[in-house]
């Protein structure tokens, strides 16, 4: 198995990083700052794990390690840039953020036949601060990852046995993450799941920011029309796109969500009540340009990326 390197001390990547010790997989972890990496992780049985927390600089990767990056989109352009001196041997890089834009970064500095994987994950990690000054990350949510492989030729691998066939380096990549932090599931439609995805942080994240609130209430009756309004342009711009999504299984799709992390307070909801920048650009502003592109009116998320951009000055 080759070894996992986690790049960023942020809630989702410390959690693979103690989920891999957890589970005997080798691993490093690049934090930016090493004050803010977590010192340990907290499981929902109460169990807690060391984590390695030691400042490592970038390193010639093998072709079998993978180079998992979960930073926001924004922060994707400066680190793969660092770490391209070290990636001749073409170890496999996987993205997972929130908001959509990473595939374009990654192609244009990596190329479009890069053995890159595309994740987005449902489980749920919280990064504290102790009384003490260091920092926990809490596991808050067991969820699933989805993986896929956007830069593979047609006929894309329905399964992932049929991956093992065509692209066994990235199958073995999947088997890594997978016996890091499972479930990870491999999903031949990945930029579905990954629009999928943008709908529902499209609806929760601006509104729990904007009104202060946690995700169930998203769920309240004063935000029923912004919510509809919102998955009516989504849904008229992914389909222009030349995807298959229907208005009410969208709302259906994102209130679940809401409902299954009620208690939670969203990534932009935390983003702004840190004073850190927001992914509004990668999320709502997504859709707003891949609208404008169509020449499709997206009124409320232009509205959205607006009131949220004014909140974070
Ligand atoms: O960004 C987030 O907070 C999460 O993606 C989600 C699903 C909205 C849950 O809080």
């Amino acid at each position: 198995m080759g070894k996992l390197h986690i790049v960023g001390g942020g809630a989702i990547g410390s959690l693979i990083a103690a989920s891999a010790h957890k589970n005997g997989v080798p691993y490093d972890c690049y934090p930016r700052n090493i004050r803010t990496m977590p010192a340990r992780a907290q499981w929902q049985d109460g169990q807690s794990i060391e984590l390695k927390t030691a400042m490592l600089g970038p390193v010639i990767l093998e072709k079998g390690d993978v180079l998992i990056l979960p930073l926001k989109v924004y922060q994707l352009n400066a680190a793969l840039k660092q770490w391209l001196p070290y990636l001749n041997q073409k170890p496999t890089v996987v993205l997972m953020h929130n908001g959509m834009g990473g595939l374009e970064v990654a192609r244009d500095l990596l190329g479009a036949d890069y053995p890159l994987l595309l994740a987005t994950t449902s489980h749920g990690a919280l990064k504290e601060s102790t009384s003490s000054g260091d920092f926990h990350v809490k596991y808050t949510g067991l969820g699933a990852t989805q993986i896929g492989a956007p830069n593979l030729v047609k006929p894309i691998p329905q399964k992932l046995a049929d991956l093992l066939q065509v692209a066994p380096q990235l199958a073995n990549a999947i088997a890594t993450l997978d016996s890091s932090l499972p479930p990870v599931q491999y999903r031949s439609d990945i930029l579905t799941a990954l629009w999928a995805k943008l709908s529902v942080n499209a609806v929760i994240n601006p509104l729990t920011a904007l009104h202060d609130i946690q995700n169930k209430h998203i769920a309240d009756a004063e935000f029923e029309q912004t919510r509809r309004k919102i998955c009516h342009e989504f849904t008229l711009v992914a389909n222009a796109y030349g995807f298959n999504f229907d208005e009410d299984e969208v709302l259906k799709n994102v209130l679940s969500v809401a409902k299954a992390t009620g208690e939670n307070y969203s990534s932009m909801h935390q983003d702004i009540a840190h004073g850190r920048q927001t992914e509004i650009d990668a999320i709502n502003g997504y859709i707003v340009e891949m609208a404008k592109k169509k020449g499709i009116p997206a009124p409320e998320n232009t509205l959205l990326v607006e009131r949220v951009k004014a909140l974070s000055v």
